[in-house]
């Protein structure tokens, strides 16, 4: 379905239908049901993301104890000219752009360059990709864009040729830690498979630190955390006509010092029975039994610059901040 939302400029694609059309919503479903029914249970983490979980989202990033976004932020400020001034002209193309917020910086070190540009901003959010996209157009009215709202996949899958001299897809926020290993790596063979030889990656990775440090930016003392925790399951409610109850879950968040990972919990507080209707699934919980809602890897530059290069990706230029904490890798797709 395509919907045109003023003449030309602004334009939203909802890759959703699409998927129904391949059958790829039982997968959905199916993965659901294999998490919550293995041992240990699991959730996809894109179902943090409904309207109500991208606005906490955002608040998540304003918190004085989240210190990434506001550190990618630093670095974007600090060197989106540069890169702009690498890649020069091209479509931008954004997996997971939530509100755009951080993307704005990047946005005008390409307008001051008056470079030719189009904007396509990905988000599984359909709420959250309208608005922000309305208010862009507002801001940036001569800048063309197309929103995509669909997953990584289907966006992947689904980009069509760009028109424009070249390409650079972002994926900012170190949205990749969510993604095991093997994941990750599929997700890598994806991106050089969507792109042209010249063309670029940015990539944003939060990177390894105390362990204390990663463990508060994850469990906040306003429990912002927990909240977008928690509306997980009122998600899965919705789409599933189930009944959780969010009263009888505790939220934590835990550091893997071996794994070099964040994991995330919902703890069932009591023994419990959920049901999910429109999946035919009732699931038995345990006292104090966790469901792994997301892991958040923590890196190192140089593995990943080496992974990078495995692909096809060479790494162009590393930015980050005076700590060290988050860093930004500048590849590009050669021969
Ligand atoms: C959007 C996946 C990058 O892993 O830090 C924030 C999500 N989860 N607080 C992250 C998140 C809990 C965030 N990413």
């Amino acid at each position: 379905m395509l919907i045109q939302l003023s003449k030309g400029q602004l334009e939203i694609t909802y890759l959703a239908t699409l998927e129904t059309l391949n059958n790829t919503e039982n997968q959905e479903d199916q993965e659901v049901k294999n998490g919550l029914t293995k041992c240990p249970k699991t959730l996809p983490s894109k179902y943090f993301y409904d309207a109500r979980g991208s606005e906490l989202f955002e608040q998540i990033c304003e918190l004085p104890e989240y210190y990434p976004t506001r550190t990618e932020a630093w670095i974007l400020q600090e060197y989106a000219k540069e890169i702009a001034q690498i890649t020069g002209a091209c479509e931008l193309v954004e997996l997971g752009s939530g509100s755009s917020t951080k993307t704005r910086l990047l946005l005008d070190a390409y307008q001051t360059q008056e470079e030719l540009c189009k904007y396509v901003p990905i988000d599984v959010s359909e709420s959250i990709l309208k608005d922000s996209a309305i208010q862009l157009q507002k801001d940036y009215p001569s800048l063309q864009i197309q929103g995509l709202v669909g997953t990584y996949n289907q966006a992947l899958t689904q980009l069509k040729a760009t028109s424009l001299p070249g390409r650079m897809i972002f994926f900012l926020g170190s949205s990749i830690g969510n993604f095991s290993p093997s994941d990750c790596n599929h997700f890598l063979n994806k991106i050089t498979e969507v792109l042209e030889i010249g063309d670029y990656f940015l990539l944003g990775i939060d990177l390894q630190k105390p362990q204390s440090i990663l463990e508060d930016a994850y469990n906040d003392s306003q429990g912002v955390t927990a909240a977008f925790n928690l509306n997980m399951l009122s998600h899965l409610n919705q789409k599933y006509q189930g009944d959780f109850d969010l009263n009888l879950f505790a939220h934590q968040a835990i550091y893997n010092t071996e794994e070099n990972q964040i994991e995330m919990y919902l703890i069932s507080q009591q023994i419990q029975v959920v049901n999910l209707k429109n999946l035919d699934l009732t699931v038995k919980l345990e006292k104090n039994e966790m469901i792994l809602t997301e892991i958040s890897r923590k890196f190192n530059l140089n593995q990943v610059k080496k992974q990078l290069e495995t692909k096809g990706l060479k790494t162009i230029k590393i930015f980050t901040d005076p700590q060290n904490w988050f860093g930004l890798i500048l590849c590009q797709v050669i021969k």
